[in-house]
């Protein structure tokens, strides 16, 4: 579905209550799409074209490039030259992104499978999963979420490849200016009814209040047994030195290109943060953690980057 919900409100000094916050810094909001959502996509298509094993299936990652970088994948010469070569510094990102879509997705299954139908993704980008899932996708009602820019230009790619299944609604977003809930009184979400949140590759970009209030609002509006998965930044502080140099260079190479990584968090402390607003931790997986997980045995030097970590979060039963 094509709805309701393009035009983002204007920030309102009126706070939470209302479904709106102040951003910590002013931003404009983004008016192009994002660079970094095709540079997720670029991971997933590279992956798919020219790894094996696969960590994660995404037969229409490719569909979703634009511009030469079609070129570049579609090419065993190019590909290797430019993105294993070139900006090498990279790979590990990529190993990041198919490590945490592996992740969120098996935990959706695990939700449909007890009866979720309504999936929510938060900073969608150029996820497929809408075009791809089959028979999965088709049991729910989908909510993409994300920029109106960013959304604009996926339409436009969607459309190429047959348009968007009828059970999806895209919800243009500014999660620096409202809240989630705010966000989703303007689809067809049903709070009253379980939810699997995922919010892959994004909190990274968002103030920690802006990212705090995300989850506060899952917690408090998201009905008992909703689950949300999201990657985040681990501080520079708490990294060893290769490690730091590594998050260095690409906090450089996102800045240069306009999205500054602006959060990050201490796992243990953003559970604590968020425990008392209703959500409890299922897991917290750790760089090591999804490289066991699923880059064992691989002879490629394909892993995961060593500052993000997954968290996998379950809304409480409310007394
Ligand atoms: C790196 S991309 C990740 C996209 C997708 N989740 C994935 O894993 O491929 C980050 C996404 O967050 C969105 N985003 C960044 N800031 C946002 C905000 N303030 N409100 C809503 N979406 C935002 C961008 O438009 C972009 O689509």
């Amino acid at each position: 579905m094509m709805t309701n919900a393009s035009k983002v409100p204007a920030p309102s000094a009126a706070g939470m209550e209302a479904g709106t916050h102040q951003p910590a810094v002013a931003r404009p909001v983004a008016s192009r799409a994002s660079r970094m959502a095709l540079g997720a996509a670029i991971a997933r298509a590279t992956h798919q074209r020219h790894d094996w094993p696969r960590v994660f299936d995404d037969p229409y990652a490719f569909d979703m490039l634009y511009g030469h970088w079609r070129w570049v994948v579609a090419s065993r010469f190019l590909d290797w030259l430019v993105l294993r070569k070139a900006l090498k510094i990279m790979r590990p990102v990529y190993g990041q992104v198919v490590a945490r879509s592996r992740f969120s997705e098996d935990a959706l299954h695990a939700a449909i499978a007890r009866g979720v139908r309504q999936y929510v993704i938060v900073g969608a980008g150029l996820d497929t999963f809408a075009l791809r899932a089959g028979p999965a996708a088709a049991a729910l009602r989908i909510f993409e979420l994300d920029h109106a820019a960013s959304q604009a230009m996926k339409r436009r790619l969607v459309a190429r490849v047959g348009g968007a299944p009828s059970n999806v609604e895209y919800v243009a977003a500014d999660l620096e200016r409202e809240s989630l809930s705010a966000v989703l009184a303007r689809s067809g979400f049903d709070p009253a009814k379980p939810a699997f949140y995922s919010w892959l590759g994004t909190t990274y970009y968002l103030s920690e209040p802006a990212v705090l209030s995300t989850l506060q609002s899952i917690a408090a509006n998201a009905a008992a047994g909703s689950e949300v998965v999201f990657d985040f930044c681990v501080p520079d502080a708490s990294l060893g030195g290769r490690d730091r140099e590594e998050l260095a260079a690409l906090k450089r190479f996102v800045a240069r290109r306009g999205e500054p990584f602006v959060s990050s968090f201490l796992p243990a402390q953003l559970a604590a943060k968020v425990l008392p607003e209703g959500l409890e931790v299922i897991e917290n997986a750790s760089p090591d953690r999804l490289e066991q997980r699923y880059f064992s045995g691989r002879t490629d030097g394909f892993r995961p980057s060593r500052f993000a970590w997954v968290a996998h979060m379950r809304v409480r039963q409310r007394d």
